[in-house]
């Protein structure tokens, strides 16, 4: 048993702000999303159903395209915890071969791994020609939690600001399709979602030390986000947002994201569709 269990309730009755306490007391009597969601309700169950499978017949004719042109593909999911990062690459991957994507969750870094070249044990799974790596958050760790809980140094990350834009620059060069999407939950979803992993068994693994000392830390982690969004937002590998608090919109909408971004030619057009633009978009879509 996850003795984390517990410390997520205990927040939400001592000390989370009222406002989140009544948005998420609301939303729960009305089914409602958060008011800034520019939706009341989730999206319908059927529509869901109907147009994730369509688009998972494209990233299969995707996984063609990458298998025949020997194309590299890569994709990085972030977001603050909870954003649904896991929920939807298992829906990105659900009917592709294992052995061309490969998903990359890696722990934090042992004693070896902290004494290399920060970007080293992320390079080590890039893709070779023909498959797909989609990072379950990535090098951007530092730009945010490892800053948030002081894991690194001010001058460390200051460092690694001033890397990361020249090493996805030689990657994007070098015929790498690099994608970068950003999850986005507001903080009454995010604490709904937590109370939520505390009462299912089933995902009591999913809370860590992090999550529950993070509760505490959202306006840190807002500023980082911010900072680390604007200063890594480049030409050759911009970031896109999607607002994550229905996860089935954020799925159907970070899946359309990224076939629109491949210049896969098999892809029927009508059926990737283009990403709502109230879900999907640049960094200004949460940084207003
Ligand atoms: P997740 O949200 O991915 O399930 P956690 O909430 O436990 O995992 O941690 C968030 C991130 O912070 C992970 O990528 C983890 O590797 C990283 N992290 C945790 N502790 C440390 C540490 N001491 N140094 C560096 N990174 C860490
Ligand atoms: P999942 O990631 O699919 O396991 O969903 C996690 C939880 O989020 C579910 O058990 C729901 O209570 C909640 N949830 C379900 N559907 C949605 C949705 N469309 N948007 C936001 N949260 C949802
Ligand atoms: C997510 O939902 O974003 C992932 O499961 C990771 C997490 O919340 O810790
Ligand atoms: C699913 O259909 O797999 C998900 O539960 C969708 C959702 O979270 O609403």
């Amino acid at each position: 048993m996850n003795d984390l269990v517990g410390q997520i309730s205990d927040y939400f009755n001592d000390e989370a702000p009222q406002h989140v306490r009544d948005l998420i007391e609301d939303s729960r009597k009305k089914e409602m999303l958060d008011p800034s969601y520019p939706y009341e309700h989730r999206m319908d169950r059927d529509e869901y159903d109907e147009t994730l499978e369509a688009l998972q017949i494209e990233l299969v004719k995707m996984q063609d395209w990458v298998i025949r042109t020997g194309a590299r593909v890569v994709v990085i999911f972030e977001g603050r915890d909870a954003a649904g990062k896991g929920g939807t690459i298992s829906r990105v991957r659900a009917n592709l071969n294992p052995r061309v994507v490969k998903t990359v969750a890696l722990p934090k870094p042992n004693p070896t791994e902290a004494g290399e070249w920060y970007f080293q044990r992320y390079i080590k799974h890039l893709p070779s020609s023909g498959n797909i790596t989609l990072f379950d958050r990535s090098w951007y760790n530092r730009g945010v939690v490892e800053h948030v809980f002081g894991f690194c140094t001010p001058e460390q990350r200051e460092h690694w600001f001033t890397q990361v834009p020249n090493l996805e620059r030689m990657l994007v060069n070098d015929g790498v399709h690099l994608i970068k999407i950003w999850l986005n939950v507001g903080r009454a979803e995010q604490l709904r979602r937590f109370l939520e992993r505390e009462e299912d068994p089933l995902k009591h693994w999913k809370l860590s030390e992090i999550d529950v000392k993070g509760l505490s830390k959202w306006d840190a982690y807002t500023d980082a986000i911010t900072e680390t969004l604007t200063r890594t937002h480049t030409d050759v590998a911009p970031w896109t947002v999607v607002r994550s608090e229905d996860k089935r919109r954020a799925r159907i909408g970070a899946i359309r994201h990224i076939l629109s971004r491949l210049p896969c030619d098999l892809a029927d057009k009508a059926a990737v569709g283009t990403p709502d633009e109230q879900i999907v978009g640049g960094p200004d879509l949460i940084l207003r």
